[in-house]
């Protein structure tokens, strides 16, 4: 009787301690789901920042490269001014093993080796890969391995996708037999597909979408988990190509804000195919447009020039403003453009770009940026106070170049 009631008591405790450990484990793990849920809620407050290997390395890129990436990124003091993304582009991809599961090729011998190193710089990694079986350059793409590839990204320890459509536009061809809209309605649910399954991974993966502004990604990037969508095609080391695609942006403003960002594409500063007049603009008017900044030279190779404009921590804080509300165009006279981002506390940036082939004065009419009266001015490349500034505002603007202020009252 004694023995049966100690083992009754036994039971009940065991039992009972065993319902708690499960209930506790089950809560444990809800909370640790609406955690990564909310944690991925709350991805690209601001626009996000970082490196990717793509504009200067393509094809050629190694684990070697990526962790000198990331080392630069640390001693040159970008990490320090908010770049945090080490983003490997695409030809990583070796081929899948027999349970279908995704390798690297020879060039990566260890993705989570690397994401380590990387984490450990106090920087995040970022990946790359198609909805469809192929990549841009032929490497394996995700199409029908999208929850494995996930997984694996989750146990490799990646914190970034960038979702490269190319390879599935044979198959929205040939499914939709023509029907636009159809081939449209695939390539949705292909990006869909990948967001849940980034989802269901449970660790915060930021989602960029990359389909080259095709079918207005703008309209709905944001409904397939797309924290950045790529809005035009792919940008060239050359100021005809900088410019096309940056001054194009003109009228998108509406469809950005934190969480969602219109991406011109990565950054060339550097690359040395532009002066540097050109790459101010370059960075000046990605930061008036709310874009990513993600730099695409080769970090450890970089001149004092290119690290000063990529590190300039006052541009850097209009593209970076916590409202997130990307700029736009105010007035084009001939080759001449203003640009205006609203900033917190009322301020203000404002971009004079010079696209014409000598250089220029050019006048800002405060009124036409909504200021009345006088404000205060502030030269965000010549780190210079501009003093109380009434009505307007002219500074010459060397060819291709640019003068950015912030006004504030
Ligand atoms: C496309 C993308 C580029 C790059 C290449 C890689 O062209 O737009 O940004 O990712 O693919 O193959």
């Amino acid at each position: 009787m004694t023995m049966q009631l100690g083992l009754k008591s036994y039971l009940e405790e065991h039992v009972s301690i065993q319902l708690f450990n499960r209930a506790c484990c089950l809560a444990v793990l809800a909370l640790s789901c609406s955690l990564a849920v909310a944690q991925s809620a709350t991805l690209a407050q601001t626009p996000p920042m970082g490196w990717n290997a793509w504009n200067h390395f393509k094809g050629s890129i190694t684990d070697a490269d990526v962790r000198a990436a990331a080392d630069a990124m640390v001693s040159s003091g970008m990490r320090d001014v908010g770049y945090t993304y080490i983003n490997i582009d695409d030809t990583w991809e070796g081929v899948r093993d027999a349970q279908g599961n995704i390798q690297t090729n020879s060039r990566f011998p260890g993705m989570k080796a690397l994401a380590d190193y990387v984490h450990s710089k106090g920087l995040k990694l970022g990946i790359y890969s198609s909805p469809g079986p192929g990549t841009c350059a032929h490497f394996e793409g995700s199409y029908n391995h999208e929850q494995q590839d996930a997984d694996t990204y989750a146990k490799w320890g990646i914190d970034y996708l960038k979702y490269d459509l190319c390879g599935l536009r044979p198959i929205m061809k040939e499914q939709s037999k023509g029907d636009q809209l159809v081939a449209s309605t695939i390539m949705k649910q292909a990006y869909e597909k990948m967001h849940q399954a980034l989802l269901n991974t449970h660790r915060p993966i930021l989602y960029s979408l990359c389909e080259y502004g095709w079918d207005s990604p703008w309209l709905w990037g944001q409904q397939v988990g797309g924290k950045a969508w790529r809005t035009t095609g792919d940008i060239g080391d050359r100021y005809d190509s900088m410019s096309l695609i940056g001054f194009s942006q003109a009228g998108l403003a509406k469809y950005a804000g934190p969480g969602h960002w219109n991406d011109p594409d990565m950054l060339e500063i550097g690359n040395g195919g532009m002066t540097p007049d050109e790459y101010q603009t370059h960075m000046s008017l990605w930061a008036i447009l709310a874009a990513p900044l993600l730099a695409g030279n080769d970090l450890s190779k970089m001149d004092d020039v290119t690290r000063s404009i990529l590190v300039n921590k006052d541009v850097i804080a209009v593209d970076q403003d916590r409202l997130g509300i990307q700029g736009d165009r105010v007035s084009a006279v001939g080759p001449y453009e203003i640009w205006m981002k609203p900033l917190d506390h009322k301020a203000k940036a404002v971009a004079l770009f010079n696209r014409g082939p000598l250089a220029e004065p050019i006048t800002i009419q405060l009124k036409d940026v909504g200021i009345s009266g006088s404000v205060h001015g502030y030269d965000l490349w010549a780190h210079k106070d501009l003093g109380i500034l009434k009505d307007s505002y002219t500074a010459t603007v060397p060819r291709h170049g640019v003068v950015m202020v912030r006004l504030s009252r």
